[in-house]
């Protein structure tokens, strides 16, 4: 059964939990979570928190212990991986580990060739996805000639190439330098803006502030937070506990509870320290 675009939900994850055997270890703890087509969500929590453990219950590498998992309307339980991959694009955790090929290209016509694309297909697929990321100059050569950022870049190419509605990209920015950083998160939020739903994992919260629009908290696998950017990065009780650290301005943020969420802007943090010099006036 195909992955419909068309379903309510690109994701329905229902009373989720994994247990990682034989160990007996549980990494998730009843992890209810919905997400519409077309959002940029990030999904944040300190190291071990469960964030790769839930991304692969959406891309069908873990089977849930208990609950369900519904992709695109489908349960993930009647699908196979491989089926998957025509609708949800994973990037690794570190890109290095996905690139195989021996030059730029092939690396990025490995996806299509595998789901059964024509020649032509393949070609125009690489050729748009190379585009898209802006590595076209680099088609011919080796993926060793290229810098951390342009590595980022290629593994996102080889998953664009077989046009996933879902993209799911963990860490995106581990070892990248700022400039490459935005870099890469421009691309990313470029691909939202054409229609890709984005899930990104990350553990840098200035990017997470700067570009998703939705943020999921997790705490020793138990979802915590779960809302507008804005709303999660205001939580700071919460958020300590989770061992994060907003961006300085939501810190800033925090010693205005009169300014609510919604309104969180420099304008906004101006306007009510104005407000209190009036007031000590
Ligand atoms: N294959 C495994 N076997 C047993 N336990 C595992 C396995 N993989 C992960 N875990 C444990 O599950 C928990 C969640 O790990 P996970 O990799 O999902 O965290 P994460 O939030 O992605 O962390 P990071 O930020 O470091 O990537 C951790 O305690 C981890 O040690
Ligand atoms: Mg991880």
């Amino acid at each position: 059964m195909a992955f419909n675009r068309d379903s309510e939900y690109a994701v329905e994850i229902k009373h989720l939990w994994y247990t990682y055997q034989p160990m007996g270890f549980t990494a998730l703890k009843d992890i209810n979570l919905t997400i519409r087509h077309g959002e940029f969500l990030a999904l944040i929590g300190q190291n071990g928190s469960g964030k790769t453990t839930l991304i692969k219950h959406m891309i069908g590498l873990h089977k849930a212990t208990k609950g369900e998992v519904i992709l695109g309307g489908v349960p993930s339980t009647s699908r196979v991986v491989s089926d998957l991959a025509h609708d949800i694009g994973y990037v690794f955790q570190n890109p290095a580990h996905q690139i195989f090929s021996e030059t730029v290209e092939d690396e990025v016509a490995f996806g299509p060739k595998n789901l059964g694309f024509s020649r032509e297909e393949t070609e125009a697929a690489v050729t748009k996805a190379l585009e898209d990321v802006g590595l076209s100059e680099f088609r011919k050569e080796s993926p060793i000639v290229l810098g951390r950022g342009q590595l980022q870049r290629l593994a996102i190419a080889s998953i664009l190439s077989m046009n996933p509605q879902l993209l799911i990209i963990d860490e995106p920015t581990t070892g990248l330098d700022w400039r490459e950083c935005i870099r890469v998160l421009e691309l990313v939020k470029k691909l939202n803006e054409s229609g890709h739903t984005i899930i990104m994992t990350t553990h840098n919260m200035n990017l997470v502030s700067l570009y998703a629009k939705r943020a999921v908290v997790l705490r020793l696998g138990e979802k915590i937070l779960d809302g507008p950017v804005d709303e999660v990065f205001a939580e700071s009780e919460k958020l300590k506990s989770a061992y994060i650290k907003a961006p300085q301005v939501y810190r800033l943020l925090s010693l205005f509870p009169e300014i609510r969420p919604e309104d969180y802007s420099i304008q906004g943090v101006a306007d009510a320290i104005c407000a209190k010099r009036k007031e000590g006036a």
